[in-house]
């Protein structure tokens, strides 16, 4: 049985130079969103993209933009993303003061707000967020780059996510990302997980169309 999740490839693992190609292969091969990892060197040790990637990919691509935004006080930037093009903005709650205002901001704006918490960030940090959310992304790696080991103590988390989003009756999607690739994302789609997101098991692969259709149709159960 083949379970009902979204797979959204990171570009951070694409070729840079080959970006075009690369997203249009994973378009034609099952990808749903595209996740476009923003790193600011001082949140996480690793600098990457700014809105013009976002705008970038918005010209090649009809896929949602899932911007991934792992920097510090993150409410400076959303209008400059939400401009560029990105459908989702998800923040991290250890780099937000004021977690509430800057979900408004990004609502505000016109974009679908996520929030998401490290490994070790316990997620009652988050509950009172839940109801505005309409994403929650949990971490599997520390963020900052591609190709980490998955961390299996945050299967327990989302287990926990997807029951208190049933009990409540929350509309937000479970996303899970770092690490993914068939034998953990079996683990987490079980778990309760909605949309993956895969850098190195998609673009870090010889076979990118493959790969992605592989991902994409992961069985569970
Ligand atoms: C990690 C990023 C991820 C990364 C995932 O800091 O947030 O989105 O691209 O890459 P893989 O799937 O290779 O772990
Ligand atoms: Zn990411």
């Amino acid at each position: 049985m083949s379970a009902d999740y979204l797979l959204a490839p990171s570009v951070l693992s694409a070729d840079v130079l080959k970006l075009k190609e690369q997203v249009g292969i994973v378009e034609k091969n099952g990808a749903d969103w595209i996740h476009v990892d923003v790193m600011d060197g001082h949140f996480v040790p690793n600098i990457t993209f700014g809105p013009f990637m976002v705008r970038a990919l918005k010209n090649i691509t009809g896929l949602p933009l899932d911007v991934h935004l792992m920097i510090e006080s993150p409410e400076r930037y959303i209008a400059e993303f939400t401009t560029a093009g990105a459908d989702y903005i998800t923040v991290h709650q250890e780099a937000c003061v004021h977690l509430h205002r800057t979900m408004q901001v990004i609502k505000n704006e016109g974009a679908k707000a996520g929030v998401t918490i490290n490994p070790a960030t316990a997620l009652e940090t988050i509950i009172p967020a839940l109801p505005f959310a309409d994403l929650v992304l949990i971490m599997s790696v520390n963020p900052g780059f591609g190709g980490q080991q998955f961390i299996p103590e945050v299967v327990d988390k989302i287990g926990r996510l997807a029951r208190i989003k049933k009990e409540k009756n929350y509309s937000f999607l479970i996303e899970v990302d770092g690490g993914i690739n068939e034998e953990t994302g079996k683990q987490v789609l079980s778990a309760g997980a909605e949309v993956l997101v895969a850098g190195n098991a998609v673009f870090g692969q010889s076979d990118i169309s493959a790969a992605c259709r592989e991902m994409k149709h992961i069985p569970v159960g």
